[in-house]
Order: structure tokens, then sequence, then C-alpha cells
């Protein structure tokens, strides 16, 4: 139905752009967040280069709640605060973790994963979920990397709140 090519070895503006504009396009009329967090979970796997985990975990009651993902099955619940999910979610703020190890509290899903990305997804003051990426490369993810997925998660927010 969607047929979305990345441009190989583009750089990182222009994979970003060009991840924005699908992810506006395929959640685009679709009221489903589920579905929507499905589809930007999948664009993201298949843009970034190096991933072993991409996609969400939900932010229910005061817990985070597995969303949708690619990659290995993951643990389910995060308490806020905990792990760099729960620490992106509790601050609202962009974690990039060179070295999941080093991580007080890193919560390791899969035992491949070397450094990770969290963006909190924030839509009319509330938080909606967060955005998990996981890396076998340590310090995968640079500060282009983390305003690249802010932008994402900026564009999608509206279409991913239950
Ligand atoms: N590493 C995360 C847990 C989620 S998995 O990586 C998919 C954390 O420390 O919060």
């Amino acid at each position: 139905m969607h047929d979305f090519s990345p441009l190989a070895g583009s750089d990182k503006p222009a994979l970003y752009a060009d991840l924005i504009a699908a992810a506006r396009a395929i959640t685009d009329g679709e009221p489903d967040a589920i579905a929507n967090m499905a589809n930007v979970a999948a664009l993201i796997w298949q843009y970034v280069p190096d991933l072993n985990w991409a996609g969400f975990y939900r932010l229910v009651g005061d817990e985070l709640v597995l969303g949708p993902f690619q990659g290995k099955a993951a643990c389910i619940r995060i308490a806020l605060g905990s792990g760099v999910c729960g620490t992106a979610a509790a601050t609202r703020a962009t974690q990039r973790v060179e070295d999941v190890h080093a991580f007080p509290g890193h919560i390791a899903c899969d035992a491949a994963s070397a450094s990770e990305l969290v963006v909190p997804v924030v839509h009319d003051g509330r938080l909606i979920a967060v955005l998990d990426l996981d890396t076998p490369l340590p310090a995968r993810f640079d500060e282009a990397d983390a305003a690249g997925m802010e932008a994402v998660c900026a564009a999608i927010a509206p279409a991913l709140q239950g």
C-alpha cells in the first residue's frame, strides 16, 4: 500500500526530512493511536540503520507499558524514573545514552544493545509515550539523531494520542 523508499547513504538532515514526511503521510487521517505507533515504528526500522529495537512505550496510568515495536520481545512495564525510558518519561527530556552499561538502572531487554536514544512524545502538555531506539553499536546516536527523532515525535504526536 505505502511504498516508502529511503535514500541509501543519505545524510542525516535528508534522512530525517524524509522520515518526517513519511511518518506524516502514513498517519494522516488515521485516528487509531496504536495503528499509528505500529506504522511509525516500522518506518523507523526501515529508514534508520543499525537498530536492534525501535518502538514505543505508552504512558498508561502511572507507568509505561510496551507498545508497538520492531525487534526482540521486550520488558512490558517500566516504572516512571526507572531505566532510560522511565527517566525520559519522568523528566520529559530526551535521553541519549552512549553506553547503556554505564547508565544507572538501565533495563537490558536485549543483551546486544550498546547505546540508546529515548524521546518523550508530548501533546497538549501531556506525556503520551516515549519512543525508544536501541542499537548494538556504541555511541550510535549523535545530536543530529536526537534532534531528528524529536522532530519526528513532534510531527506525529497528535496522531499518537489515545
Ligand atoms: N533499555 C530500556 C528498556 C526498554 S528496551 O531497551 C526495549 C530502558 O532502560 O528503559
